[in-house]
C-alpha cells in the first residue's frame, strides 16, 4: 500500500492528534504517503480530503482535541454512505483507511471493511468502553483532569460537612467512575455495571458521619442517571447536605498525559506496519501492555467491554 487516509470521529478524546502525527510521521518513514479527512464520516462522504505532510502534525503531539475535527454521522450507517465514502477513497487514490475513534467509529470501520475495503480502527475515547483493548486514547487523560476535580471538590466538601455527587462522563460505561472513585478515595463509586441501593447509600453516609467523616464523595456515572436525579433521592431519605457537580465537557479537553501520547503513538505506527503490508478488516488495543490487533468483524460482533470490576470491590474495602 502506498497512500492511506487517516480520520477521526465521534467524540474527541485527548491524544487523537499524536495519533495521527504517529499514522503521519510513520508512514513517511516507510516511503508512504497520507491523506487526511476532515470531520469523521461526514468529510469522507463529502470528499473534504488533503494530503498531509511532516509539517502538518509538527507542534501536534501535545494538543489536546483533534486537528482534523470530528463529528457524529449516523448517516453513515447507510449503504449509499459506505458507498459515496469508498468513491471518494478511489478519487484520491486512497488504498487504506486509519480510523480513531469510539463506538460509532469502529462500526463506520467495521462497514467499510464488510464492502472490502482495508480498514484499521485505533481506540480513541475517553469512556474506555471498547472491547479488545485495556485502554483507549484519552482515557488516562480524562481520569487525571476528573482527579484534578475530585480533589479541589473535597476541600470544600470537608469545610462545610457537605455529601457531594459528582457526575461523570462515560456514556454507558463506569471506567471512568471507577477509575477516579478509587484514585481519588471516594466513599461510593455508583457505576451502570452493578446496582445500587440508596437506602445504603444513605446509611454508608450516616456511617460515615458517625465515624467523623467530614464529608462525602460520591462518584456517578452517566450511564446509571443524571447527578440531580440521584441528589433528589438522597434528599428524600434526609438531609445531607447534598450538591451536585456535573463535570461535563472539560473531561474531554486538555493535554494528553504522556500515558496516553505513548500509547497514541504506538497504535498510529502500529496501524501504518499492518496496511502497508495490506492488512485491513483490524482493530487495535492494549493488552497486558502488548499491542495487538484482533479482526474488527469478530471484535464487534462477539466481544464485550468489562471495567476492571476488582476496583469496584476495592474501594467497597477501603473507602470507609
Ligand atoms: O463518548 C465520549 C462522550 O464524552 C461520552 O462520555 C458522553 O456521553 C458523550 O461523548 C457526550 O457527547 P456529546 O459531546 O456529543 O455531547
Amino acid at each position: 500500500m502506498k497512500r492511506i487516509g487517516v480520520l477521526t470521529s465521534g467524540g474527541d478524546a485527548p491524544g487523537m492528534n499524536a495519533a495521527i502525527r504517529a499514522v503521519v510521521r510513520k508512514s513517511l518513514h516507510e516511503g508512504m504517503e497520507v491523506y487526511g479527512i476532515n470531520y469523521g464520516f461526514a468529510g469522507l462522504v463529502a470528499g473534504d480530503i488533503r494530503k498531509l505532510s511532516r509539517r502538518d502534525v509538527g507542534d501536534m503531539i501535545q494538543r489536546g482535541g483533534t486537528f482534523l475535527y470530528s463529528a457524529r454521522y449516523p448517516q453513515f450507517a447507510t449503504e449509499e454512505g459506505q458507498l459515496k465514502a469508498i468513491e471518494q477513497m478511489k478519487r484520491f487514490g486512497i488504498e487504506g483507511l486509519v480510523v480513531i475513534g469510539g463506538d460509532g467509529s469502529y462500526r463506520g470501520a467495521y462497514a467499510l471493511t464488510k464492502h472490502g475495503f482495508p480498514c484499521v480502527g485505533l481506540p480513541g475515547t475517553i469512556d474506555n468502553d471498547i472491547p479488545g483493548t485495556d485502554y483507549t486514547i484519552g482515557f488516562d487523560t480524562a481520569i487525571n483532569t476528573v482527579l484534578e476535580a475530585l480533589d479541589r471538590i473535597r476541600d470544600t466538601a470537608t469545610s462545610h460537612v457537605r455529601t457531594f455527587v459528582i457526575e461523570v462522563m462515560g456514556r454507558d460505561a463506569g471506567d471512568i467512575a471507577l477509575w477516579t472513585g478509587v484514585a481519588s478515595g471516594a466513599e461510593q463509586i455508583i457505576i451502570p455495571e452493578k446496582g445500587f441501593d440508596i437506602t445504603q447509600v444513605a446509611e454508608n453516609i450516616r456511617e460515615g458521619r458517625e465515624k467523623g467523616k467530614k464529608h462525602t464523595i460520591i462518584v456517578l456515572a452517566e450511564g446509571v442517571m443524571n447527578g440531580h436525579e440521584f441528589a433528589e433521592k438522597l434528599d428524600a431519605i434526609d438531609n445531607f447536605h447534598v450538591r451536585v457537580s456535573t463535570l461535563g465537557h472539560v473531561q474531554r479537553g486538555g493535554s494528553p498525559t504522556a500515558r496516553d501520547r505513548v500509547l497514541a503513538s504506538q497504535f498510529g505506527a502500529k496501524a501504518v506496519d499492518l496496511l502497508k503490508q495490506g492488512k485491513g478488516g483490524l482493530c487495535l488495543g492494549i493488552v497486558k501492555e502488548e499491542i495487538i490487533a484482533h479482526d474488527i468483524i469478530d471484535t464487534l460482533d462477539n466481544m464485550k467491554h468489562t471495567p476492571n470490576l476488582d476496583l469496584y470491590t476495592l474501594n467497597e474495602e477501603i473507602s470507609n
